[in-house]
């Protein structure tokens, strides 16, 4: 089988630690690194969780790099009341005994895609500092990376305000950077990620993990109290599938501009679905039921490998 190498760009987050425990669970993907971004919380706990994340799902020695501690011009914003102080919610995994790799995420975002050009898929799904970052760096990495895949934005809403979602709200100047790189940005937001929930009945598949589900229940119990009608939905772990199964989703082309002005409506990803010019392939739906087959099965797969 030919593996699909992922480099994920993260701020863990709940939904972040369930997405790089897909990606552990599945053979079809070949983790190149995780890099970290403040976001969710600060970038010290972060990556603290990278680290812990790497060591608890067996990740052997894949690179965990931290990159940005803040936006590129605003304020911190946090995400402390949806992921708990932690970042994780009630879940409490065993001290990493092993430290991250020395450098920046963001040159380490552009080396990896230098030796491997068009074969890794980048997957951002935290505030977008660090991907900004290495487009300055190097702006061929547009063309060395074989796709990027963000969790952010939406065509429609937004979560933290009416406007904008979290990851864009937090540094919408590095998302204009990245939106308007030059590469077709696979832009997975709201519009599919809150079909997403973590139902009763999900949370029961998870239970039955063995080791695993002391990730998995304490992290959607913890995202759930918090959470709107529905069961809490798992953002980012919808990347990731997307990767898995791009057909999983529909994909419509769209020219994506991010609002970095607007006093109500910072961080808005406005897109056109009707532009001459697109920069986006936008997911506009998923197949929530085949989302879970593909979700559970891994994890279920994963369960029995960890014990
Ligand atoms: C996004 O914001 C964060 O809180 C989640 O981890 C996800 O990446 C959802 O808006
Ligand atoms: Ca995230």
């Amino acid at each position: 089988m030919t593996r699909t190498p992922v480099l994920i760009d993260c701020d863990p987050g709940i939904d972040d630690a369930l997405a790089i425990a897909l990606a552990a669970a599945s053979p079809e993907l070949e983790l190149a690194g995780i890099t970290t971004v403040a976001g969710n919380v600060g970038l010290a706990q972060t990556t603290a969780n990278a680290l812990a994340l790497r060591e608890f799902l067996d990740l052997g020695d894949v690179p965990v790099v931290p990159g940005c501690g803040r936006p590129l011009l605003r304020d911190r914003i946090h995400a402390v009341r949806v992921h708990g102080a932690s970042g994780l919610g009630d879940a409490v995994l065993p001290a990493p005994l092993r430290a991250a790799t020395e450098g920046h995420a963001a040159e380490f975002i552009v080396s990896t895609l230098r030796e491997r050009p068009g074969e890794i898929v980048l997957v951002a799904v935290g505030p977008l500092t660090n991907v900004a970052l290495a487009v300055r760096l190097e702006p061929r990495i547009v063309e060395w990376a074989r796709q990027l895949v963000i969790m952010g934005g939406s065509s429609t809403r937004g979560n933290h305000n009416p406007a904008a979602e979290f990851n864009i709200l937090t540094d919408p100047e590095a998302a204009a950077i990245v939106f308007t790189a030059g590469w077709t940005v696979r832009m997975v937001g709201l519009d599919v990620t809150l079909t997403a929930r973590v139902t009763p009945q999900v949370l029961d598949r998870m239970r039955v993990l063995g080791r695993l589900s002391d990730l998995l229940v304490p992290c959607c119990e913890y995202y759930g109290a918090v959470a709107a009608e529905g069961g809490p939905a798992l953002h980012d772990t919808c990347a990731v599938a997307s990767v898995l199964e791009p057909s999983l989703l529909t994909w419509e082309p769209a020219r994506v501009e991010v609002e970095t002005f607007g006093r109500y409506t910072a961080g808005m990803t406005v897109t056109d679905f009707r532009a001459p010019r697109p920069n986006a392939e936008v997911a506009t739906s998923m197949d929530v039921r085949r989302f879970w087959e593909i979700v559970l099965g891994a994890y279920s797969r994963l369960g029995s490998r960890l014990g």
